[in-house]
């Protein structure tokens, strides 16, 4: 009788008294994907991040073949041959990329001094085989955010010999790169290791799962082969409800232009960008990843001044050097790198979601501060996001609910122009349905909205127009009713 690679038994998890995971099992076989799905906080990560010896459980067992498993840490689980890309990336920025492929496992030389020469070799032998664009010996720090989670995928790849677990690893990936990933998936399937991967992307579930583990609140709802449920079955058992129109039909945006780009260079990162913005709109802006599209946003924003061209607002010439100056101009920008520039981890929820309101905020008379606690409630309670308290410091709190905050921050200081980089990035569909629908508000009242997106469904699904980005140049600019996603890719590629 064939057994499990792996087994988790009756895992229970409290943090500080609030119980997450309550007697969960799942076992792993050989040659599978087991897909892990679940609602915002729902416990995924928790639960794999027990196995990976970050957390230690409260009670359960865990089995490698047949026989206990002690895991005190992360040292245990990739001797026993587990590695985890995590969701929130933990590389360290000052070390390079071979340094951090094989962080506490470098190969020394018989003296016992690290042989650098050695790393690099083999890291970059790493990077070649995946097909990384990437030099073994470039600083993490230098590195965009797609690019990081490349070495985060090798790094696990460095290791796993049996069991790895992907949590949301694209993320922050785009098409080509997510490809690229499936392809290793199927290697390691067809090598016999069994892959845990955790994702939002109904698409990617559809092309990888084998299986499927359903939770909910800390509780498991399902286990089952993936030909044994649909979508919408999966849906009702993660969200409790259905979802059938993921996308809202969006009102007719206004002539009225409200911010207008004009040549915008930023040498090495974009050139030439130009393109206009109207009252009501949603602009979609496609293309891989170092196709220059979060520049450009931050370019505006005022975070990297551009080095010449022009923006205006409602026909005046602005140029933001500061990011105050753009948030006082009604500019707001939810950032993809939500853990480098996006949250203050040890601020509290509401702090986070108020902070870029306080200076309008401190500008009248009073400070109303149960004013602020209240539309901060009401963002906390239409966003669904998911916190034992208001006050309790957002790093504690899982992924997508850390971007539903970040996305509260911009809707609470009331900015009208909203660049959102990867606005859903991490968003259970739950939520995602519910985000779609307050962007739909914010431009029926007027508020306009540049997304930019590697989702391209939602990228066709929720913008007017989409602009699609190739090398650091606006190669074309397309109505996005009747575009395809083949058509999109065509550009950007
Ligand atoms: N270090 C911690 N301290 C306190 N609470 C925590 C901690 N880590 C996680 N939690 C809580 O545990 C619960 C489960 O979080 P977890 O990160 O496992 O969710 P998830 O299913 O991975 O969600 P997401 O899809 O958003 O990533 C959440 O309520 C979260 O706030
Ligand atoms: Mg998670």
């Amino acid at each position: 009788m064939p057994e499990p690679l792996l087994q988790m038994t009756a895992v229970t998890k409290s943090f500080g008294g609030n119980c997450v995971l309550s007697a969960i099992d799942i076992s792993l076989w050989p040659h599978e994907v087991h897909a892990l799905v679940g609602e915002n906080g729902a416990g995924k990560s928790t639960l794999m991040k027990i196995l990976n010896g970050v957390y230690t459980m409260d009670s359960g067992e865990i089995l490698l073949a047949g026989a206990e498993l002690r895991i005190t840490g992360p040292h245990d689980a990739r001797q026993a041959g587990i590695s985890m890309i995590f969701q929130e990336q933990i590389l360290a920025n000052d070390l390079t990329v071979a340094e951090n492929i094989f962080l506490g496992m470098e190969p020394t030389r018989p003296s016992g001094l690290l042989d650098n020469r050695r790393l690099n070799q083999q890291a970059q032998e790493i990077l070649e085989r995946h097909h990384f664009p990437l030099l073994a010996g470039t600083r993490v720090s230098r590195l965009t955010r797609a690019e990081k989670q490349l070495v985060e995928i090798a790094r696990a790849l460095a290791t796993a010999a049996r069991v790895i677990v992907m949590d949301e690893p694209t993320a922050v990936l785009s098409q080509k790169e997510s490809e690229e990933l499936f392809r290793i998936i199927a290697e390691l399937k067809a090598k016999g290791l069994a892959i845990v991967y955790i994702s939002h992307r109904m698409e990617e579930l559809e092309l990888l799962a084998d299986r499927v583990t359903i939770l909910r609140d800390g509780k498991r709802v399902f286990t089952g082969a993936k030909s044994e449920i649909d979508q919408q079955g999966i849906i009702r058992h993660m969200v409790g409800r259905d979802i059938h129109e993921l996308y809202p039909e969006l009102p007719a945006p206004a002539a009225e232009t409200v911010l207008e780009v004009r040549g915008l260079t930023c040498s090495g990162e974009y050139r030439d960008i130009s393109f206009e913005l109207h009252r009501g709109e949603i602009l979609g802006l496609a293309g891989l990843v170092g196709a220059g599209r979060t520049a450009v946003a931050r370019g505006i924003f005022g975070l990297d001044p551009p080095s010449s061209g022009s923006i205006s607002l409602r026909g005046k010439p602005v140029g933001f050097r500061s990011t105050s100056d753009s948030i006082a101009a009604g500019i707001g920008y939810l950032t993809e790198d939500r853990k480098a520039i996006g949250i203050l981890p040890d601020l509290a929820v509401t702090e986070n979601i108020s902070i870029a309101a306080l200076d309008s905020m401190s500008n009248g008379p009073v400070l109303n501060l149960s004013d602020e606690a209240r539309r901060c409630a009401d963002l906390v309670k239409k966003l669904n996001i998911k916190a034992r308290s208001s006050s309790m410091p957002i790093g504690r709190l899982s992924g997508g609910n850390q971007q539903k905050a970040l996305l509260a921050r911009w809707l609470f200081a009331g900015s009208t122009i909203l660049l959102l980089d990867e606005p859903t990035q991490g968003v259970d569909l739950g939520t995602r349905a519910e985000i779609y629908l307050l962007m739909k508000e914010i431009v029926a009242s007027g508020g306009s909205i540049l997304m930019i997106s590697s989702d391209l469904p939602e990228l066709l699904g929720m913008s007017h127009r989409i602009g699609v980005m190739r090398r650091g140049q606006l190669v074309t600019m397309l109505p996005a009713a009747g575009a395809t996603q083949e058509q999109v890719m065509q550009y950007a590629a």
